[in-house]
């Protein structure tokens, strides 16, 4: 009623404006959930837009003065009561107002109003649940409110089955079982109370005046408070260079690798981390129990002989599956991913993923990339989900969530997700591998943030920074020494408390040197690990890290800090608990359900472009004659990032699974389907299934231009004349694409009677075949990026204009974003 009250008064003024200069004070208490309430002392109180901050007081008070400075605030309104309650939204009316409702995917596809209609004065607890009915998927959603004339809005997740018992998951979005939903028109700012074994809580605060905020509750978490408990106790324990240790991250040795840390080096300095990279010849028997062994040998090492033994986390790219090591289930790439729009199902596949890691030994993955790909010039476009904020936050969001134990990253099974490449990796100039973004502040934080907020929320352990560069406040920042980006925005304004793990040797390229300098910059900036690359010693940026906390020249708490971060993580995954891989995990390794998941997100990521003349579906009576030697490349259709580092076209690779022919060939039977890999045998044909697409690459190596890549369709590898062989002989001629982004699709490629995007699905090519047979499956994936008509287009992005953003030239786009055909 308190609260009611304000809104009334405030309401009753209509808008009010403000004098920059002037000084506002708020004050208020911050106190636990017990009974009877315990103040909190030296919790941190701040205004995230304003800026201002102070910390409570043994008594828990705070008084926070404020100068409005650099924006005119007009607003009206007071602090809502509408929040969410677990699974209900609660609110409350004093006479009849209007209450609407709409839901929407994180995609911002609507899902349609929930409720629409009057409430008389009173208090109401709705049920989201309920009010979504049997039919509702499990994902992620927003809400939109309209109470009156208040506006709202909210994120929730939906778990449970589907016809069965759904509730809402909201713990990990906000305050524990309590989601306020900002106010999205009237709200100026936000008070942000934070301390450390608590839930942090942000109130909307809709103006600037001298106010009482009252009693602010914050939700002890306990298991977070024993946890910095246990980090006291092991950090008194800790010199400077144990510290410095825990903030490397070295590369694996198989035990004869002579730039590498030997068992009794790994021990004396016992890193916080050890990897390996895309092509790490460390393991050349590439089976899971072979690196298993590798790992756990180097973890024994540590947990037997070192002084403190602090397990290592061990840290691998496995970006579509652990897929660098042969057997293991190789799900599509993220741009497919993104494309099902299902987060419920990306969510499972970070669930697979992380058993079959933590089955080899693996508690941190360098995924999953959220880059907002804004230029299809990028060598890195499939590792994105697609070319907006939205995308990436809700399936970056789902897949943290899967990896990291639904919000519990202690369960077994459970690994740290490493969210990349911050910030604007996916922005830079022509879409140019490792350059510089040049766009605004305001640009960065609209299409490249927010999706690093919702994997905050979701508690990623770990941020990687990217190894590109942002040009702001006048100068071009490489991200690894860019305390703007690190300190202020993720760790400030976003309330990161993980890790920020930099790129492959990305001090080498922000600085060029472990020297003191270059160590101090990327330190002082942020940076709490540093990824170090086999042929430095990780020696030198020990002692670098010593000598520079020595002098001053990093301040011991920004080490202590950093070291705060690792152990954090550590404690919250029960590192201790789970040191060496899980033999019963391993087990899981290519199981029939991780199998089964593979298939369904091929299934849900293919999009239709085109369909004539019936060409698809397929009938199971059709002579289907396959062409392209794609068709049958399990490596082409698994793309970068597989086996090595670069990926690479053919077979035989020990890989798991089936290419598209194989799996054609099972649903259509094997009589009636046939191959012709250069199309020389399609006479007899119904119709023909023509596979064509890029070949493999990785990073930079796959940026137009380099090594031969283009975005022209028709030129990749022989695809001209294989589809103009198609076209010619007059049978309906269906389309495959395997390719890592959109391409420019000549009138040849178009006069094709299908065309279908398949991405780059993985090892399990059946789920292509399943839905070009129809029947059961139909086409149910949509575009995540602006499909460009012309070359000249590129690069071209659904959404708001950024007048600062690079944009391309000519007419409408060949599709647009969210297209994509069904039967
Ligand atoms: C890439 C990262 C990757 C890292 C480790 C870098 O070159 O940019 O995405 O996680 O290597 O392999």
């Amino acid at each position: 009623m308190k609260y009611r009250a304000a809104f009334l008064i405030c309401g009753a003024l209509g808008l009010i404006s403000y004098s920059l200069g002037a000084t506002v004070t708020l004050t208020g208490r911050v106190i636990d959930n017990s009974s009877p309430a315990v103040p909190i002392t030296g919790a941190a109180v701040s205004l995230k837009v304003n800026g201002a901050s102070t910390t409570t007081s043994t008594t828990g008070q705070f008084t926070l003065t404020a100068t409005v400075t650099g924006v005119t605030q007009t607003g009206s309104g007071g602090i809502s009561t509408m929040q969410m309650l677990g699974s209900k939204l609660s609110f409350s009316t004093i006479a009849s107002e209007k209450v609407r409702i709409d839901l929407f995917e994180l995609d911002g596809r609507g899902a349609g109003a929930l409720v629409d209609r009057n409430f008389e004065a009173g208090s109401y607890s709705l049920s989201i649940p309920g009010l979504m009915g049997k039919n509702a998927k499990s994902g992620l959603y927003v809400l939109k409110i309209r109470k009156g004339a208040e506006n709202f809005i909210g994120t929730f997740m939906l778990v449970g089955a589907k016809g069965g018992a759904m509730s809402v998951a909201c713990q990990n979005i906000a305050a524990a079982g309590q989601t306020f939903l900002a106010k999205t028109a009237a709200s100026l700012d936000s008070l942000l109370v934070t301390k450390i074994g608590y839930v942090s809580k942000a109130l909307p605060i809709t103006a600037y005046t001298t106010q009482t905020i009252g009693d602010v509750i914050l939700t002890t978490n306990a298991a977070d408070a024993v946890i910095e408990h246990k980090i006291d106790s092991l950090m008194a324990l800790m010199t400077i260079n144990d510290k410095a240790g825990q903030m490397v991250q070295t590369q694996i040795n198989s035990g004869s690798e002579s730039d590498r840390l030997t068992d009794a080096q790994y021990a004396s300095m016992c890193p916080g981390s050890v990897f390996n990279g895309g092509s790490d010849p460390s393991c050349p028997a590439n089976t899971p129990a072979a690196w298993a062994t590798i790992i756990d040998r180097i973890q024994t090492a540590i947990m037997n002989n070192s002084k403190l033994k602090i397990p290592m986390i061990y840290g691998q790219d496995c970006v579509h599956g652990v897929a660098e090591v042969a057997g293991c289930t190789v799900f599509p790439h993220d741009i497919g991913l993104g494309c099902t729009h299902d987060s419920a199902l990306v969510a499972q596949i970070g669930r697979d993923v992380a058993a079959e890691c933590a089955g080899i030994g693996i508690r941190m993955t360098f995924a999953p990339c959220i880059a907002s790909v804004r230029n299809e010039r990028w060598g890195r476009t499939f590792e994105g989900f697609g070319e907006t904020p939205e995308i990436n936050a809700q399936m970056g969001a789902a897949y943290v969530i899967g990896l990291e134990g639904d919000g519990d990253i202690s369960q077994t099974g459970a690994i740290s997700a490493s969210v990349k490449h911050y910030l604007g990796d996916g922005a830079t100039k022509n879409g140019v591998n490792n350059d510089t973004a040049w766009i605004s502040d305001a640009t960065m934080r609209a299409v490249h943030l927010p999706q690093y907020t919702a994997c905050v929320r979701q508690k990623t352990g770990v941020v990687m920074i990217s190894y590109s560069a942002w040009n702001h406040n006048g100068k071009s920042w490489a991200q690894s020494i860019d305390s703007y980006t690190m300190t202020t925005l993720l760790k400030g304004e976003l309330g990161f408390d993980g890790i920020c793990l930099s790129d492959w040797d990305g001090l080498l390229m922000a600085c060029g040197a472990y020297n003191n300098s270059c160590v101090a910059s990327a330190i002082n900036a942020g940076m709490d690990m540093v990824m170090i690359v086999a042929n430095v010693n990780p020696n030198n940026f020990i002692n670098a890290v010593v000598a520079d906390v020595a002098n001053n020249t990093i301040p011991i708490a920004r080490v202590n800090d950093a070291v705060r971060r690792i152990l954090r993580l550590k404690f919250r995954m029960h590192l201790w608990d789970h040191t060496l891989s899980n033999a019963t995990l391993r087990g899981q390794i290519w199981s029939q359900a991780h199998q089964d998941d593979a298939r369904q997100a091929v299934r849900e990521s293919m999009v239709l472009l085109k369909n004539t003349g019936s060409a698809l579906p397929l009938l199971k009576t059709d002579k289907v004659v396959v062409v392209g030697p794609y068709a049958d490349d399990m490596g082409a259709q698994c793309g970068g990032w597989t086996i090595s580092w670069q990926g690479q076209t053919g077979n035989n690779k020990g890989i798991a699974g089936e290419t598209i022919l194989s799996g054609l060939k099972t649903v259509g039977g094997s009589t009636n389907v046939t191959y012709s890999s250069n199309g020389s045998a399609i006479s007899g044909a119904d119709k023909i299934v023509c596979v064509v697409g890029e070949s493999p690459y990785a990073e930079g190596s796959g940026d137009e231009g380099q090594n031969g890549h283009t975005l022209d369709l028709a030129s990749n590898n022989g695809a001209s004349a294989l589809i103009s062989t198609c076209v010619a002989s007059g049978k309906p001629v269906i389309l495959v694409m395997l390719t890592g982004r959109p391409m420019i699709l000549n009138t040849v490629v178009m006069s094709c009677n299908a065309i279908v995007a398949a991405w780059l699905p993985g090892s399990r090519g059946i789920g292509v075949a399943d839905v070009l047979y129809g029947g059961t499956y139909n086409f149910t994936g949509t575009l995540t990026h602006t499909w460009p008509a012309t070359a000249a287009q590129i690069p071209i992005n659904t959404g708001a204009v950024y007048a600062d953003e690079q944009k391309g030239t000519g007419g409408a786009p060949a599709f647009a974003y969210g297209f994509g055909l069904k039967y």
